[in-house]
Formats: structure tokens, C-alpha cells, sequence
């Protein structure tokens, strides 16, 4: 049977994951606790990626060579960069790119040396089905945040977008850097810190990968005040329906 890895952001993530997971057992490798067993009938391994593109290497790594998975999903947040890219709203990543990555005059900027190439792929259709069981997610969201926390977050339609995710071993939270970025990669829709990792080892190694993140804050001057209470209060009640939503029906 295909063992499937679950990668989580933050704590409460895992933790939501867990509780859906009748018979875990914990072993740790590399100084992580990976946590092997059932979710719907599948074999899941599900894991905390730590933060940052060496650890989110690391733990793809493990996961493939350690545990032997065949598919990763990895759930989180992200700062939204183009404009429609609100706070609520979800992105499952096409195509990821480390922005942080400069080998320049060397190699073009954003190109990974030794590959030829800046940008790597979401595998096609796990990410479609990860997409779809999002906005299953989004369109019971309502019900299952409650009025006071949708109204709080100004939460009024959430969307679900589909294109470039991009990396860097950075928190964006100044509206200059985020213009930057911006500038220099119009199409990227959000920023995080892992993504582009995941999907670098997972080329090397032709695992398939989906990335869906939840939009916690712009990237911006106000990112830091928003992130926490949405960490708490939305992303991590989130991504649990998500996978929970995805392995129920594929
Ligand atoms: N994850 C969530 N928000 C982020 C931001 N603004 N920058 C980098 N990673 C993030």
C-alpha cells in the first residue's frame, strides 16, 4: 500500500493530525518524532517540518529514505503576495522556487546550480486532489470557525488559488520586502519557508508532492500582529479537514 507522508507547520497542526490517528506509534530519527500509522485506511506518516529550507530537507529526506514514503502532502501558512491573495483564503502550490536563492554571476538568479532550473513541480494530480478537498474545507468553513472568529478575521469569501509558491529562509513582514519580492517574481502567489525545500528533494528523489497553505497574514508591516491568534484560531483547526477531507476520498 502507498505510504503517504503528512508534513505539518506548527505544533497544532500535527497535533489535530494525531487525533485523527487511531494507532500512532512515535520514532524519532535525526532528532524529529515521526509518528507512523492509519488515517482512512491508509498508512500515513506524519511528521513536524521545523522551519526553515535545511530542516524541511531534512525531514523530506528522512521521510523518503527512513520511512520509505511514495507521496507528501505538507500543510501550513503563508504570507500572501499578489494582490486577491487575502488572509483566509487558501494557495495549493503548481510550481515552487526558492527566492532567497542567488548564485549570481555564476548562474542566473533563483536558478539552483547543478540543475538548470528555478523552478520544480507539485505533482500535478495529487495536488488537483488537494485542491478540490480545499475547497470542499472552504465552503464549510463557516460553520466550523463560527460567526465571531470569520468576523474577527474579516473572513467573508475564502478562495482557493493554484500556481507559485515561493521559499526563503525568511519571515516577510515589511510591506518594502514584500514589494521587492513582488517585483521581482510578479507570479508568485504567496511566500513561505519550505516549500521549494520539499520539492527539491522530492525531484531528486521522484516523490510526488502537494503543498496547500493558508493565507495568515500579507507579508507585510501588520504580518507579525495577525499570525499568532491565526495560527490558533484558524490555520490549525484548518489543515486538519483538509487532509482528513483528502485521504476520506482518494
Ligand atoms: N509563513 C506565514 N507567513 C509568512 C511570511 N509572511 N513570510 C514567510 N513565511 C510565512
Amino acid at each position: 500500500m502507498t505510504i503517504t507522508a503528512i508534513v505539518s507547520a506548527l505544533h497544532e497542526e500535527l497535533a489535530a493530525v494525531l487525533d485523527l490517528m487511531p494507532d500512532e506509534q512515535q520514532q524519532t530519527v535525526g532528532g524529529r518524532a515521526f509518528w507512523r500509522g492509519h488515517l482512512h485506511g491508509h498508512d500515513v506518516v506524519a511528521v513536524l517540518s521545523g522551519i526553515g529550507k535545511v530542516a524541511a530537507a531534512t525531514t523530506a529526506a528522512a521521510l523518503i529514505e527512513r520511512f520509505g514514503v511514495q507521496r507528501i502532502v505538507f500543510t501550513g501558512v503563508a504570507g500572501g503576495l499578489a494582490p486577491g491573495v487575502n488572509v483566509g483564503d487558501v494557495v495549493v502550490a503548481r510550481h515552487f522556487l526558492q527566492h532567497d536563492m542567488d548564485a549570481s554571476p555564476l548562474f542566473p538568479r533563483h536558478e539552483v546550480p547543478g540543475y538548470g532550473r528555478s523552478r520544480f513541480d507539485a505533482d500535478a494530480g495529487l495536488s488537483a486532489r488537494l485542491a478540490l478537498a480545499s475547497e470542499q474545507v472552504l465552503r464549510e468553513l463557516p460553520a466550523r470557525l463560527g460567526a465571531g472568529v470569520m468576523q474577527a478575521f474579516k473572513l467573508e469569501a475564502p478562495r482557493c488559488h493554484q500556481g507559485l509558491l515561493i521559499s526563503g529562509d525568511r519571515f516577510v513582514s515589511s510591506t518594502a520586502e514584500s514589494l521587492t519580492l513582488r517585483e521581482a517574481l510578479p507570479e508568485a502567489l504567496a511566500v513561505e519557508m519550505e516549500g521549494a525545500a520539499f520539492a527539491q528533494v522530492c525531484h531528486d528523489y521522484g516523490v510526488p508532492l502537494a503543498v496547500v497553505r493558508t493565507i495568515s497574514d500579507r507579508a507585510d508591516d501588520a504580518a507579525h500582529v495577525d499570525f499568532p491568534r491565526f495560527l490558533r484560531e484558524v490555520a490549525s483547526r484548518y489543515s486538519a479537514a483538509v487532509i482528513e477531507t483528502l485521504l476520506r476520498e482518494t
